[in-house]
């Protein structure tokens, strides 16, 4: 074989060597892109595959909520937290209760047809009971929180009968979070779902409980 035959020869056999190197190269890339991807699937599943469930900070924070109502005085609020809301609890004076009906004509929906709240709270005191007012604590104008004035008369004029006036734009609602005439808020406090899991013991944010109706 001549010089430049050898040559020829040689330099074919080094670009098939080339060729087998790559394709070798070429197999083992394709071997590794693709096991890299089958494990990048699997890691990128398990935070997947875990969102599927809550975690125990998440199912606490969609808990119900109880509540101890059995310090309570009459004429006291308390601000329990329940889904990261602030909830109202109010224990109201019972005489102020029966006057609820005297606000009717100053309302804007006095009788809730318009507001949100479950129906055993769609009547005039909006709760099950008639001493405790359950409320989500935010204004249905923009979500500020209302300020309690429970005396009737007072700074608010003699003719308020006590309930709550929104500090951001003065919108006014009475002893059961129905919104005044005059006020910027379209509709009612909200009353969030609740039930009693014994007279005392509130449960927000579950129907299952006691009712306790008009107890
Ligand atoms: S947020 Fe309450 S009146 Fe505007």
């Amino acid at each position: 074989m001549s010089e430049v035959g050898a040559m020829a020869v040689n330099s074919e056999s080094n670009a098939q060597s080339v060729t087998e190197v790559d394709d070798s190269r070429r197999k083992f890339l394709t071997f590794a892109t693709g096991a890299t991807a089958a494990v990048g699937a699997v890691l990128a599943a398990v935070p997947f595959v875990e969102s599927w469930f809550p975690s125990e900070r998440a199912r606490a924070l969609g808990a119900p909520v109880e509540v101890d109502l059995s310090k309570m005085e009459v004429g006291q609020l308390i601000t329990p937290v329940w889904r990261t809301q602030v909830i109202y609890v109010v224990r109201r004076p019972l005489d102020l209760v029966a006057k609820l009906k005297q606000n009717d004509e100053r309302l804007k929906d006095p009788d809730s047809k318009e507001s949100i709240q479950p129906d055993y709270a769609r009547n005039e005191m909006r709760s099950r009971n008639a001493e405790y007012l359950v409320l989500i604590g935010y204004c249905t104008h923009l979500g500020c929180l209302p300020k309690a004035f429970f005396e009737p008369g007072g700074v608010l004029g003699a003719d308020w009968p006590g309930g709550f006036r929104c500090p951001c734009h003065g919108s006014r609602f009475d002893l059961a979070g129905r919104v005044f005439d005059g006020s910027p808020a379209p509709t009612n406090l909200v009353v969030p779902p609740y039930s009693y899991s014994n007279p005392t013991t509130l449960v927000i944010g579950s129907n299952n409980g006691s009712a306790q109706e008009n107890g």
